[in-house]
């Protein structure tokens, strides 16, 4: 075990030296962009783009829907870093590789963690297309990129949980949601299962009875290392599809990706915004 983790400390340092040397700034907002959401990246004008394929350690992208490059830029005059492009546990990723990009850029100098996803809606109040701040979130895969010896230069052996999602930043989000005449926009709790299988009507009812608004395969082993890095964070959800464990009808990965990206330049209006209202 120790092995493992010496390997995976040198993987991030090793990584973040290589990344250090060639940002052109500090970026203290990491942008990371889930299924169908990744063309606001197109929005930033780039200083440096880099496919993960060319950074050292870095895991790759193995779905199709996800792009793989890093990219360094601003955003509405704010310094950021744009994941385009996430790994996830059901590719066969541990957490902590999954999040192991969240782990370099805090050592980099990150202050907040910006992420979306595309997510299942389990409120019978949203519609898809909706797009749902987490407020809390469930952590169901049975993993956590924390477990194994603390790295006590990289965050607290036991990181506090009891305000996950940033409260400002919370706030930041719905006035900018108002502010873009957004009405759908809701917070709620965002649940994590392994995947790939998508879930029974059995455990659609089972879920939403646990108090998740949303279940996803994606983003709580980045958030629980942005965490413990310090880091604030905000995660924004497109609600893609609608689980009625009544009525539960086929979910399809092409319509999942399709309502997202149709979604996609809302949440780019709103994302856009909220960087503008955090501070420099
Ligand atoms: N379940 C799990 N993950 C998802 C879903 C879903 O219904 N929609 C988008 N990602």
């Amino acid at each position: 075990m120790e092995g493992y983790s010496d390997r995976h400390r040198h993987s991030v340092e090793a990584c973040a030296a290589f990344l250090r040397d060639r940002f052109p700034f500090v970026p203290k907002i990491i942008l990371q962009l889930g299924t169908g959401l990744g063309s606001l990246a197109e929005k930033i004008d780039p200083a440096l783009l880099i496919p993960y394929a060319e950074i050292p350690h870095f895991p790759q992208s193995t779905v199709a829907s996800h792009q793989g490059n890093l990219i360094v830029g601003h955003l509405n005059d704010r310094p950021v870093v744009v994941l385009q492009g996430r790994f996830h546990f059901y590719e066969g990723y541990s957490t902590k590789e999954v999040s192991f990009p969240i782990r370099v850029l805090s050592l980099l100098g990150a202050q907040t963690l910006v992420l979306t996803n595309a997510a299942g809606g389990l409120n019978p109040l949203f519609l898809p297309g909706s797009i749902m701040i987490i407020r809390d979130h469930l952590n169901f895969l049975g993993e956590n990129p924390l477990r194994g010896p603390n790295v006590d230069s990289w965050g607290p052996r036991f990181p506090d949980l009891s305000h996950p999602y940033d409260q400002a930043l919370i706030k930041i989000a719905l006035d900018s949601a108002q502010h873009c005449g957004l009405k759908k926009v809701i917070t709620g709790v965002y649940v994590c299962i392994p995947g790939p299988s998508l879930e029974t009507a059995a455990e659609t009812r089972w879920l939403r009875d646990c108090g998740a608004d949303a279940v996803g395969m994606s983003s709580i082993p980045e958030v629980l290392v942005a965490l413990h890095a310090g880091l604030r964070v905000l995660g924004l959800s497109v609600v893609s599809n609608v689980n009625d464990p009544d009525n539960l009808q086929p979910i399809l990965l092409e319509e999942i990706i399709d309502t997202a990206a149709l979604a996609a330049p809302q949440l780019e209006r709103l994302i856009v915004e909220i960087i503008g209202r955090i501070e420099k």
